[in-house]
């Protein structure tokens, strides 16, 4: 299960690419719970299409990130189930490590 999300999370990287920094070392999958590199192609994958890679897109009325000032449990809330034009990611994003990951990484957004 596990093998097969990273799979995916791979297959994505190649559909949506940023090319923000070094996601060149994924030979070496690590066997921590969740890499900076997966968490970083978790929100390309699933959110970059509307807040872009860097938060700042803004398409289909996506909020900027960058100057966002939600807090944990309202961006943990916005992700779970969307508000008018964000989906819900019930489901996609899995509950506990995978969602705080996300939650951390949108804060690393702001300036
Ligand atoms: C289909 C487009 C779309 C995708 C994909 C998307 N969002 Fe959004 N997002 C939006 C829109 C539109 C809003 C504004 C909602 C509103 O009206 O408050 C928003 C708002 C937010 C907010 C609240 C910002 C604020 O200050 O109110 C957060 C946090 C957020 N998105 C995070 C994410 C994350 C994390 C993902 C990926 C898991 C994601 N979004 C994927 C469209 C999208």
């Amino acid at each position: 299960m596990v093998l097969r999300f990273s799979y995916i999370l791979f297959i994505f990287s190649f559909i949506v690419s940023c090319n923000l920094s070094d996601t060149s070392k994924n030979e070496t999958e690590s066997k921590q719970p969740i890499s900076k590199a997966e968490i970083k192609h978790l929100f390309e994958s699933n959110c970059s299409s509307c807040h872009g890679c860097d938060g700042t897109l803004g398409m289909s009325g996506a909020k900027d990130l960058s100057t966002s000032n939600l807090k944990k449990e309202e961006i943990k809330d916005r992700i779970q189930n969307g508000k008018n034009g964000m989906p819900s990611f019930e489901g996609i994003i899995q509950e506990g490590e995978q969602m705080d990951s996300i939650v951390s990484y949108v804060i690393s957004l702001r300036k």
